[in-house]
């Protein structure tokens, strides 16, 4: 059992750069079984979530070289074969397969994703919309069974703007005949990374980013490169580490543009910051003041921010709102920060925090993947050791954590047991 160990309180001072963002390479990689010909991915994050798709490359006879951050993916001799449980449910993002196989040929056999357990995750939405293009859906038992004689392009109508599904329905209507519509479209930056892959190999995809998106069909789909976007998500949890411990700690890979609703909160709680081309410069600061956040869509306040974001309100000098809307359990953090000496309170999906609390290190759980950010931010400002367990969900979606923390004076050990 590997666990991440802290002593904490040291000053981070330094640069940190940021990886690719797992939530876009994560829909790239299955997206590029869609070109007939080889397509190269550039600034792929190097975490487990990436292998765990690759696998499911090679289950499908694809061709897969890694060449330091460059995966080039050729899929030219694909055998269309069931993705079983013990690929598929070793990440959420397995589910993108499925839009791509049904895109690239018309049949899917794929059993249950997996991911992080934070609420109810249904992807009806993606179902429903794969319905629409033609496609008829089976479930047996842990198994879905997507089939379609033709993809038709049809107008298509998101209940709420979900990252999944629209990703999905962009993959499995590439290659329908006609036009296809998503309204309600997810407006996330990761959602024009892959829109922007796809065009690469010839697709006809436009009004990514808005609410919004137009696919023309195409027959074929050629050879492609794309880079990952900065994870933005990443770059938050370190730009909060700074606020917490920094003196001019860099976060390098910083796109202004994907962050504004986590920057204007910083700059509402009395942080200052300076940014600069793609870096940005954050030092401590005593005296943050309390706010009210609430988890929306893109470009509100991003729900994958919240959980290390709880960790920084207990540092503020009052109490603090925190409202996770996206999800319905999204808290697995609050227990452990409170036996921290964090004074939290859940109400409904709520937390209330009561600060400024001195935390101390002791035994912790990552719950899931940003639970577990949080964990590690609270074992960096927190007196003592702190030791957290179940951080194979960290290593899902943080490249090199322990070596880019300790890289800026952080004192982090990762033990096996
Ligand atoms: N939803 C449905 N039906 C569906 C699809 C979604 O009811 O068919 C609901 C979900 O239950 C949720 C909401 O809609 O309440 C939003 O879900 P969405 O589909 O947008 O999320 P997702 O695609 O499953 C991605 C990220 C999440 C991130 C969300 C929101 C990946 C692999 N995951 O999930 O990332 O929280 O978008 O931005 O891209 C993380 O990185 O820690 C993480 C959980």
């Amino acid at each position: 059992m590997k666990k991440i160990i802290i002593k904490g309180n040291k000053v981070l001072s330094g640069t940190i750069n940021i990886a690719g963002a797992k939530n876009s390479a994560v829909a790239l990689i299955p997206a590029a079984i869609l070109s007939d010909e080889f397509t190269s991915i550039y600034n792929v994050p190097n975490i487990s979530d990436k292998n765990a798709l690759i696998n499911i490359l090679k289950e499908l006879n694809c061709q897969v070289l890694e060449d330091n951050n460059i995966l080039t993916i050729n899929s030219s001799k694909l055998k269309n074969t069931l993705i079983k449980e013990e690929l598929s449910s070793k990440l959420r993002a397995s589910y993108y397969f499925m839009g791509a196989l049904l895109g690239k040929c018309k049949h899917v056999e794929i059993c249950l994703p997996g991911g992080c357990n934070i609420g109810a995750r249904p992807i009806d939405y993606h179902l429903k919309g794969f319905k629409q293009l033609g496609a008829t859906i089976k479930i047996e038992d842990n198994k879905y069974i997507i089939d379609a004689k033709v993809l038709k392009g049809a107008n298509i109508y998101l209940d709420f703007p979900s990252v999944g599904a629209t990703i999905n329905l962009m993959l499995a209507s590439i290659k329908a005949t006609g036009k296809t519509i998503i309204y309600n479209a997810a407006k996330e930056p990761e959602i024009v990374n892959i829109a922007t892959f796809l065009n690469n190999m010839g697709a006809k995809i436009t009004g990514a980013g808005t609410s919004e998106i137009t696919i023309e069909g195409v027959d074929y789909l050629h050879k492609a490169i794309v880079e990952v976007i900065p994870d933005r998500i990443e770059a938050a949890t370190y730009i909060m580490a700074g606020a917490l411990m920094g003196d001019n700690l860099k976060i390098n890979g910083v796109i202004k543009e994907h962050m504004e609703s986590l920057l204007s909160k910083l700059t509402e709680m009395g942080i200052e910051y300076n940014i600069k081309d793609f870096e940005l410069t954050i030092s401590k600061n005593d005296n943050m003041k309390p706010v009210s956040i609430k988890s929306q869509v893109f470009p509100g306040f991003v729900t994958d921010m919240g959980q290390p974001m709880s960790v920084l309100l207990t540092q503020c000098n009052g109490v603090s709102f925190f409202e996770e809307t996206i999800y319905d359990n999204r808290m697995g953090h609050v227990k452990y920060l409170n036996n921290m000496g964090a004074d939290i309170k859940v109400k409904e999906n709520t937390e209330i925090i009561c600060g400024k609390t001195n935390l101390h290190g002791c035994k912790v759980i990552a719950t899931d993947l940003r639970a577990g950010a949080a964990m590690v931010l609270a074992g960096l400002v927190a007196s003592g050791t702190t030791e957290i367990s179940q951080i194979e969900h960290i290593l899902r979606g943080y490249e090199n954590i322990i070596e880019k923390l300790n890289n800026v004076g952080a004192d982090v050990k990762l033990v096996e047991e």
